[in-house]
């Protein structure tokens, strides 16, 4: 039996003799930990790993809108963490386990945003190294030409050690009408190294719902390496509604009463349309209206107060090409 002290997840190390000696290996270890009396009492809530958990879990409530089961999901991981942690220091040996997961939702639902919290939860937890993301797609993987897929999957691979590989669009990955495909060797290397007992790197594969799933469908293998799936809803109305508010407010500006009721009318609108994508369209209409704002303001050819630049007016939004459109045609 081996360790995993390299990668800052000590594992139960009183039942190994082997232990005390593999410090000598060169891996950095903190100090041996003392096994608890099996009559001691541990409090969870006394750790300090599971304080900066707990700050990041309250960052995560109140910056990200609605997300409900979710946050439920990224809380039973950290629990699962925490509790492992707690076996650990009883010196209740039990494996690793496994955190790779499948984020699956529309465009803009939070998925690459959460993704980095989970990151710093299972680093604040000891799981990985550096609480470091590494969002990668298809071609960052796939080599054009044979014998180049494989090394450039490693390289990814080396860089995302330690940390998360999050693969956005994963099922491009697979290409069942192509039988050669270059995906399914990536595919395979994935694999060896998620099956790693003493890996220290998370895969978070995302994508659309429906196509994910028909990805894990083809690749069974790589499906059950992934426990945790994650569902990320599309907001409703009233939740791109604040989150525009949030957004704004980070931003230091504000909506007049006039705009926030027409921004409400133009998310109304914007979700009709195509390639409405949840929250990155608030983000990007937002962009919008502070250009218009700029234009404004610069076309006054007055003095400016604080007031005046923090403030997007109705006007800011009308500026659209949604609300433009029934301008003409009346
Ligand atoms: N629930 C939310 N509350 C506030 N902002 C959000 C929320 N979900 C997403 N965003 C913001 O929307 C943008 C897109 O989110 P992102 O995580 O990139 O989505 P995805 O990876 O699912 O496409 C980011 O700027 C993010 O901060
Ligand atoms: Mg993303």
């Amino acid at each position: 039996m081996s360790t995993s002290q390299g990668f800052g997840f000590p594992r139960p190390s009183a039942t190994d003799p082997a232990a005390a000696s593999s410090a000598a290996d060169g891996e950095q270890t903190t100090a041996e930990p003392v096994t608890l009396a099996d009559d001691a009492e541990l409090d969870l809530s006394a750790d300090e790993a599971a304080a900066r958990v707990e700050g990041t879990l309250a960052s995560l409530d109140a910056e990200l809108v609605g997300l409900a089961s979710v946050k439920r999901r990224v809380r039973e991981i950290a629990s699962l963490l925490q509790v492992d942690r707690a076996r650990e220091q009883f010196g209740l040996s039990s494996s690793k386990p496994t955190l790779h997961m499948s984020f699956t939702g529309g465009p803009g639902t939070g998925k690459t945003t959460v993704a980095m919290r989970m990151a710093t939860i299972l680093h604040a937890l000891g799981y990985i190294r550096a609480p470091r993301v590494h969002v990668v797609t298809r071609d960052d993987l796939v080599g054009q030409f044979i014998g180049h897929t494989a090394p450039k999957t490693k390289e990814a691979l080396a860089r995302a050690a330690g940390g998360v590989l999050f693969i956005d669009e994963a099922y491009y990955l697979f290409r069942p009408e192509n039988e050669r495909d270059y995906g399914q060797e990536v595919i395979e290397i994935l694999l060896t190294e998620m099956e790693n007992e003493r890996g220290d790197l998370v895969v978070i594969f995302a994508g659309y719902p429906d196509r994910m799933a028909t990805f894990f469908a083809a690749n069974p293998g790589l499906s059950s390496r992934v426990p945790h799936h994650i569902e990320f809803e599309d907001y409703d109305h009233a939740e791109l509604v604040r989150i525009a508010d949030l957004m704004v407010a980070a931003e230091n500006f504000r909506f007049d009463e006039a705009a926030r009721a027409t921004f409400s009318e133009y998310l109304t609108r914007r979700m009709e349309r195509p390639n409405f994508s949840n929250a990155r369209s608030v983000r990007n209409a937002i962009e919008r209206c502070r250009l218009r704002q700029a234009r404004r303001l610069v076309g006054l050819r007055r003095p400016l107060r604080k007031e005046d630049l923090v403030t997007i007016t109705d006007e800011d939004i009308r500026g659209s090409s949604l609300f433009a459109d029934e301008a003409e045609g009346e």
